[in-house]
C-alpha cells in the first residue's frame, strides 16, 4: 500500500522588528540552512511548507514559500500549518525581543528616544510544542559556547524531539556562512555529529538521517 506524503513545515531567516516604519531590531540570518533544508525536503519527495523571515534568497523550486517579517507573523503563520504538518524543522533565527512601542510614522531623528523598551517576542516553537499531537518537532540552537549542554537544555524546554547545534560567531559556520558545522541532538541523549560541510550537503544529510531515524521514508 502507498504511504501518505509527508508534510514538512520548516521556518528560515531572522525576524525584524520595527519601532517605526523605517527601523528595526533584527539578527545577521541570511535563511540559507533553513533554506537548503527545505529544498532538501522536497527533493526527497516532501510536501514542504517554508516560512521565511526577510531573506534575499528565491522562493526553492516546488516549495510552498510564505514570506513574513516579524516574530508575531511567522507565529501565525505556522500555527496555521502546523496542525496539517507531520515535521516541523524550526531553523528561524527568530528575533528574541521587540520594541515595546511601534509608531507608524518615521520618527524624526532629534525624536528617537536613546532608551528604548523592549519586550519578549513571543516563543513559536514552546508555542507549538504545547499544540503537538503526532507531529515531529525539531528545533535549533545557534550558541558561541557550550553547545551540547545549552541545545540539551533547549531540547528539554520546548519539548522536542530533536535539536540541531550549531557553533556561530566564527568565520566559517553560522549566520550568512555558505558551510556550516552541526550535531545533531536526539531526545534520547544520542549525539550525531555530521561533518563540517556547505549548508546545501548537510540539508540534505540531515534531511535523509532524519527520515531513516523517524521512519519517514516513502
Ligand atoms: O531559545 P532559543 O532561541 O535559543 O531556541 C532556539 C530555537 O527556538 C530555534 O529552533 C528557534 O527557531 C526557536 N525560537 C522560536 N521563537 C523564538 C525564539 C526561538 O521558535 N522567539
Amino acid at each position: 500500500m502507498a504511504q501518505k506524503t509527508v508534510r514538512c513545515l520548516v521556518t528560515a531567516g531572522p525576524t525584524q522588528e520595527y519601532f517605526d516604519p523605517v527601523r528595526f531590531i533584527s539578527n545577521p540570518s541570511s535563511g540559507k540552512m533553513g533554506w537548503h533544508i527545505a529544498k532538501a525536503a522536497r527533493e526527497i519527495g516532501w510536501e514542504t511548507t517554508l516560512i521565511l523571515g526577510p531573506s534575499a534568497l528565491s522562493d526553492p523550486d516546488g516549495v510552498k514559500t510564505v514570506r513574513v517579517v516579524s516574530a508575531q507573523d511567522m507565529l501565525e503563520e505556522s500555527e496555521k500549518a502546523f496542525e496539517k504538518c507531520d515535521i516541523l524543522i524550526m531553523a528561524a533565527a527568530v528575533c528574541d525581543v521587540r520594541p515595546k512601542l511601534k509608531v507608524g510614522h518615521k520618527v524624526k531623528k532629534g525624536e528617537i528616544p536613546l532608551t528604548v523598551e523592549l519586550e519578549r517576542t513571543p516563543d513559536i516553537l514552546l508555542t507549538l510544542s504545547k499544540k503537538k499531537k503526532e507531529q515531529i518537532l525539531i528545533g535549533f540552537a545557534a550558541e558561541t559556547r557550550n553547545l551540547v549542554e545549552y541545545a540539551k537544555e533547549k531540547l528539554e524546554q520546548k519539548n522536542l524531539d530533536a535539536i540541531v547545534a550549531n557553533i556561530v560567531g566564527g568565520k566559517s559556520s553560522g549566520f550568512g556562512s555558505d558551510s556550516n558545522e552541526i550535531v545533531l541532538i536526539m531526545r534520547s541523549g544520542e549525539i550525531i555529529d555530521f561533518n563540517p560541510a556547505e549548508k546545501k550537503t548537510l540539508a540534505s544529510h540531515l534531511i535523509k538521517f532524519v527520515s531513516t531515524k523517524f521512519g519517514l521514508e516513502k
